[in-house]
């Protein structure tokens, strides 16, 4: 895999003409288009085709299903354009996650949503999250981590901050998803994400991807920002192995 490859950039858009105008631009400098709620609930499955008729590049539906695993595995049974996904997201919960690996049958990878990046210690407590786990997002990650593989998922989605401890633990048996990724460069204003790291650090601490949605699409130059994202990502994949 090309360091390019490794970067998701984020359809984060309300309609078809913003997704193609990313898809063209972006299209040469990223390796996977990822299609989320906002793109999805607003243009409907048939989004999934378009873009796939426009690029080589892979695309991730990243719906975060979390509901019954029967309304699950029917969503999954009724969405034909998943067949065109590489990857798609499910919430973290063991008997949910059986079921839909159980329904792709291995023609889609299932990555597991463990904590959001968008929480940190405070909101977890909050959610009911013992003291202990909720003090150290990392030991949470780890433990539904641990659900995902039993599950045969292909991966999980965490921070970061946490890509270590998981590969540390799980190695190649499962593939480490990266959101919340802010460039030292980049400034995103009013940000929700709490637990971030940069495109470097996240690849060097073990990310197999990254999503890098803001600092590319609110760069003044999107096309110079994802190149400089690859660049960090290059340097990041050569610092892991010379630490290997
Ligand atoms: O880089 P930026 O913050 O704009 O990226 C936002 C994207 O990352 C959104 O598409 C969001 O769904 C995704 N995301 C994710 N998992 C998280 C946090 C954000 O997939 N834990």
């Amino acid at each position: 895999m090309n360091a390019k490859d490794r970067l998701i950039f984020p359809l984060d858009v309300p309609d078809a003409d913003q997704a193609r105008k990313y898809v063209r631009l972006l299209g040469n400098h990223v390796g996977v288009f990822k299609v989320g709620l906002e793109l999805f609930v607003s243009e409907g499955p048939s989004i999934v085709d378009a873009i796939a008729d426009m690029t080589d590049a892979g695309i991730f539906l990243d719906l975060k299903f979390h509901d019954i695993p029967a309304t699950v595995q029917r969503a999954i049974r009724s969405a034909s354009c998943l067949k065109k996904a590489s990857f798609i997201t499910v919430h973290c919960d063991p008997v949910l996650l059986e079921a839909v690996v159980t329904e792709v049958a291995g023609h889609i990878n299932i990555l597991a949503v463990t904590v959001l990046t968008s929480l940190d210690s405070n909101d977890l407590m909050s959610l009911g999250i013992r003291e202990e786990l909720a003090a150290e997002p990392i030991q949470l990650v780890l433990q539904r981590a641990a659900i995902a593989k039993q599950a045969g998922c292909t991966g999980i989605v965490c921070s970061g901050r946490e890509a270590t401890a998981v590969k540390k633990k799980f190695g190649g048996d499962l593939i480490v998803v990266t959101p919340g990724i802010r460039p030292d460069w980049g400034d995103v204003e009013k940000d929700d994400q709490a637990r971030v790291v940069t495109p470097y650090l996240a690849v060097k601490n073990g990310a197999d991807y990254i999503v890098v949605g803001r600092p590319i699409r609110t760069a003044p130059d999107p096309v110079g920002a994802a190149v400089k994202v690859v660049e960090e990502i290059e340097k990041g994949l050569q610092d892991r192995q010379q630490t290997a």
